[in-house]
Parts: structure tokens; sequence; C-alpha cells
């Protein structure tokens, strides 16, 4: 499945210009600190001193080391520079379902482009990857919002509380409006704080009071991207360095309304480098929960992406018969025919058994009858029909395996 995954990954990615890079493991955990915010590093973070003192961290993000990385090259790289990773990323969470202590994350991020011009490419991007395995407006959404916006609004209402405020938005798409206006009334923001808070949720319109993301939807017209983007201000994102459009890749299906992905525009992630200004924009999509998506669409067939590997599964009845298992195996493969044999000497129920577990789809058996008589039988292991070939007409036997592929 995961080859199945990265494969696409990749060629959306090469489709649209973007050079692979990969980074190490380990980072001195202050990049992060620096980077990432308190909140990731306190909480996620899986850390431990090196025999040099120094405090280390596992990745649990990619963006910081391109960051780090970049500082180094960027002024040698015409820009806008495009850069995507597929990384394994680990992160102390719970272990639950879209959610695990370590994941691989497609990354994508294009450095030293206007900000709207760059958020459009990447969602088409998104869009090109998505809707490569036949997703379609009914089963994701991508929400975007201006954290400039938020941020404005947060400081007005509440200075002192700003983090707190963005908690809360973060999870009122996840809860009911009652369980939000609880924890709005717990922080004592009084009448008007209460009432900004809630209007902010809850207005799904107010986008025009953000210059960026009015640019944003008058550019996505008529692009693929435009039939998915809306407006949510619960959109805020959790890592600290984001600095305008932000956006998530929702799934709608009834059972599993999450987000596949998250990112947005970040302008000063080079600073503590010394460097820059260089702005970015990009995204991370993780493969637990793209994998769930597309399970729970029916998007993918189970048998032709994670199990069914082998085209055809050979096996015996006698002893005597396995060296013509393994010549006829040797020959199927000198043509790209993927082939299994089962070592030894079986009954037929046995290898239908292993077939159904291993998602092979034909069944090349030789049994006694088979022998006397120089053939082989072939059966298709959902409908039961059996086809006797002769043993020797490798051609004949091969396209019909291919046919069922
Ligand atoms: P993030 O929102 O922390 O963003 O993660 C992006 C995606 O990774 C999530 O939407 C989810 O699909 C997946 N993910 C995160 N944590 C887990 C986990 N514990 N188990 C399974 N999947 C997970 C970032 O990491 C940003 N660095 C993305 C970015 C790149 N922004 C700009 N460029």
């Amino acid at each position: 499945m995961q080859d199945f995954l990265f494969s696409r990954m990749k060629r959306s990615a090469e489709i649209f210009g973007y050079e692979p890079y990969d980074g190490p493991l380990l980072e001195d955990i202050e990049l992060y600190r620096a980077k990432s915010g308190e909140e990731l590093v306190v909480e996620q973070v899986y850390c431990f001193v090196d025999r040099g003192g120094r405090e280390m961290a596992i990745r649990p993000e990619m963006t910081p080391t391109l960051a780090r990385m970049l500082a180094r090259r960027h002024r040698e790289l015409p820009k806008p520079i495009r850069f995507y990773s597929i990384p394994n990323l680990l992160r102390y969470e719970r272990p639950q379902r879209g959610r695990l202590r370590e994941h691989w994350q497609f990354n994508c991020d294009i450095f030293g482009a206007p900000e709207v011009a760059s958020i459009v490419e990447i969602l088409e991007l998104l869009v090109h990857f998505l809707s490569g395995f036949g997703a379609n407006k009914d089963h994701f959404q991508i929400w975007v919002n201006d954290r400039r916006m938020t941020d404005r609004l947060f400081h007005r209402i509440a200075p002192t509380k700003v983090r707190e405020l963005y908690a809360i938005a973060d999870r009122s798409s996840k809860e009911n409006p009652g369980k939000t206006g609880e924890r709005i009334h717990q922080l004592k923001l009084g009448n008007e704080g209460e009432r900004l808070m809630e209007n902010y949720l809850y207005d799904f319109k107010a986008w025009d009071s953000s210059p960026a993301l009015g640019e944003l939807f008058s550019a996505v017209e008529g692009l693929p991207c435009g039939e998915y983007l809306h407006y949510r201000p619960s959109i805020v994102r959790g890592m600290d360095y984001y600095t305008g459009l932000v956006f998530e890749v929702f799934d709608r299906h009834p059972q599993h309304k999450r987000a596949l992905c998250g990112g947005g525009t970040y302008a000063n992630l080079l600073e503590c480098f010394n460097e820059g200004p260089l702005p970015g924009t990009g995204f991370g999509l993780g493969d637990v929960t793209l994998t769930d998506f597309l399970f729970v669409h029916e998007l993918v067939d189970l048998d032709s992406v994670t199990r069914g590997n082998a085209h055809v599964l050979l096996a015996c009845e006698a002893e005597e018969q396995g060296r013509a298992v393994l010549s006829l195996a040797a020959e199927i493969r000198k043509q790209n025919t993927r082939v299994i044999t089962i070592p030894t000497p079986c009954q037929f129920k046995k290898a239908l058994n292993f077939a159904e577990k291993a998602g092979v789809r034909t069944i090349g058996f030789l049994g006694k009858k088979e022998a006397r008589e120089k053939t082989i039988t072939l059966t298709h292991r959902d409908s039961g029909e059996k086809t006797s070939l002769p043993l020797g007409d490798v051609g004949k036997i091969r396209a019909l395996v291919e046919g069922r592929k």
C-alpha cells in the first residue's frame, strides 16, 4: 500500500516541478522550539540527551528541517524554489483511528513566490493528487482562513488569552456549538468578548474582510481547486510559524470527519538562521488519514494494492511434481508475470486458502491426475472456474493469468 501511495505522491509532485529532498531523523530540539511552537515540543516530541549532552529530538514534522537546509542554500537557487519529501515522523500521541505515533507525511513547499500564487499552486497540486484516486467534491473539501484576520480579532478580544482562543477555534469544528459556547464562557471574556468570538466562529461569510482571501477566491475561479474551497474561521493550524493563509483538506465522510492534510503560508521561517525573509507555502498530508480516506470512500481496491502482488500461485500435490512447478514458475516470470509457489506438496484446498489470504486471483495446481496428463489446472479464485491447459504451453498459461489480474 505504501509503495502505491508514495508513487502517486511522487508523480503529482514531479508533474508540478517539485524536486525531492531528504533530511536527518534527528535534529537539535531547539529547532522545533524556535519554529514549531512550545505545544508540539512539550506534548508531542520524542527527545533524549545524546552522548555529547545535547538535547535531541526525533523529527515530529519536516518543515523546520527544510527551513534549516534552505537557509544554507536558498541564495544559489533560482526562485521560486519547489521541494517535496515523504519523511516518516514521530509524535507522542495516543494512538487512535487516523493518528499513530509514527506516520509518513507527503510534504510539498514552494518558496520565493507571492502568497496567493503559491497557495493556488499548492492547492492545485493537492487536488491533482486526490482526484487521481477518483476523489471529488463529494469526498473532500478544502477549508481556508487567514491567520492575520484571526490574530487581529483575538488580540482585540483578549490580548492575554490569544493562545486559548486559538485552541477553542481549532476544536470548534470537531464539537457541537454548545460545548464551544461553554469553553468561551469559561475564559471570562465579558459579554462583548463572548459575542465577538461567537460571531467570528459561525460567520462563514466574513472572509471578505481579508484582502488575501478575497484575492484567493477570485484567483481560483474556473480552476479545479476552486470547486473545493470554502472559508472556515475554525482553521487556525497548530504550528506557530504560519503567518498568513492557512488551510486543511477535510474528509466529508460522515464517519470520518477529519483533516487529511494541513498547511499554509509562513513568512519568517528562515529568520532564526539570520536569513531571509523568504516566504514559503506548503502542506503535509499523512499516509494514515489518506489510507482511511481512500478506504471509507472505496477509492482503492484493497486486493490490487495491498496484497495482490502475485498474479498466480503455483502448487503441487506430490513431491515429484516440485521440479515441474519451479520450471513453469521460471518460464512465466521471464515475461514479468508475478508468480509465487508453495514449496511443499499440499492439497488444492490449502493452496486455495493461501491464495485467498495472499490476494492472488489464479491458482495453478499440479495434482496427480494433471501429472499423468501433463496438464495444469488453473482455477479462478473468486468464481471457481477451472481451465485445464498443457503444462508445456507457457504462452497460453500466461495469457490466462494475465487476463485475470
Ligand atoms: P500537521 O497539521 O501537524 O502539519 O500535519 C499534517 C498532516 O499530517 C495532518 O493533517 C495528518 O494527516 C498527518 N498527521 C499529523 N500527525 C499525525 C499522526 N500522529 N498520525 C497520523 N497522521 C498524522 C505539519 O506537520 C506541517 N509541517 C505541514 C506543512 C508543510 N506546512 C507547511 N509545509
